[in-house]
């Protein structure tokens, strides 16, 4: 894994072998997803961990490829979530050449990105995107989500007691969190792509607040895809 270390084996490594879900482990947002992602193609969720939302989009998508550059995080994805319509792979998106032999064999999808483009280093990211518009092909719709800025003071917020348990295991595996606008986004993209629908949204978490209710991380929303004429 080329993102900064081998910090997400060593996080998901530390997951599979405790057992308890990671911080982010929410179900995916499938009336959006339905909505937004055409339905007659594949859809890859790129950085797709442990496969939780992966194969939720398996109950309405009939190809999903769950890909993650952590073996250990597809190690648990095909353990904890197997289905017959989704495929696991460990594929580190800055593999150019495995990146295309994906796009090869399952032809033009939708990218589903959540929580993941932050977690690449800037320098990183234009591979990245890259490789995001190899997937998407001509047809293929992208969907992600990702922190907004003021997440930065929400997880201040959060840790100012000492931070709560699921998030103590990503900073002990040196994980760090990182921002980004929708503007970033389109512009690693690159002016033939379009935004056709983003906005505010939250990254909920399996925290708990003292108050109740649970911790939702400031984010945004974004879907892009090739301008048509
Ligand atoms: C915060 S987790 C999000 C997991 C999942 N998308 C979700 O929302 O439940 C980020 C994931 O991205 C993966 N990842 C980071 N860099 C990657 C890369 N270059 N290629 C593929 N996966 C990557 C990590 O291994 C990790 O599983």
């Amino acid at each position: 894994m080329r993102t900064g270390a081998d910090v997400w084996e060593v996080f998901w490594r530390a997951t599979a072998r405790d057992g308890r879900p990671p911080l982010w482990d929410v179900p995916a947002d499938l009336a959006r997803l339905t909505e937004v992602l055409d339905g007659s193609l594949p859809v890859v969720d790129v950085g797709c961990g442990n496969g939780t939302q992966a194969v939720q989009l398996a109950a309405h998508f009939e190809r999903v490829i769950g890909a993650d550059a952590s073996a250990a995080a597809i190690d648990l994805a095909r353990r904890t979530h197997p289905h017959p319509n989704v495929t696991y792979v460990v594929l580190d998106a800055l593999d150019t050449a495995a990146v295309a032999r994906l796009h090869d064999r399952c032809g033009d999808a939708n990218v589903h990105l959540r929580g993941v483009l932050h977690q690449v280093a800037p320098d990183l990211r234009p591979a990245f995107a890259a490789a995001v518009r190899r997937l998407l092909g001509e047809r293929g719709t992208l969907h992600l989500v990702e922190l907004a800025p003021t997440a930065e003071a929400y997880f201040a917020a959060l840790t100012a007691g000492g931070p709560p348990p699921a998030l103590s295991r990503v900073l002990s595996a040196g994980i760090r969190p990182g921002v980004l606008t929708a503007e970033d986004v389109m512009a690693l993209l690159g002016p033939r792509y379009v935004a056709v629908a983003g906005g505010h949204d939250v990254l909920p978490t399996t925290h708990t607040l003292p108050g109740g209710g649970r911790a939702s991380i400031p984010a945004f929303h974004l879907t892009a895809r090739l301008a048509r004429d």
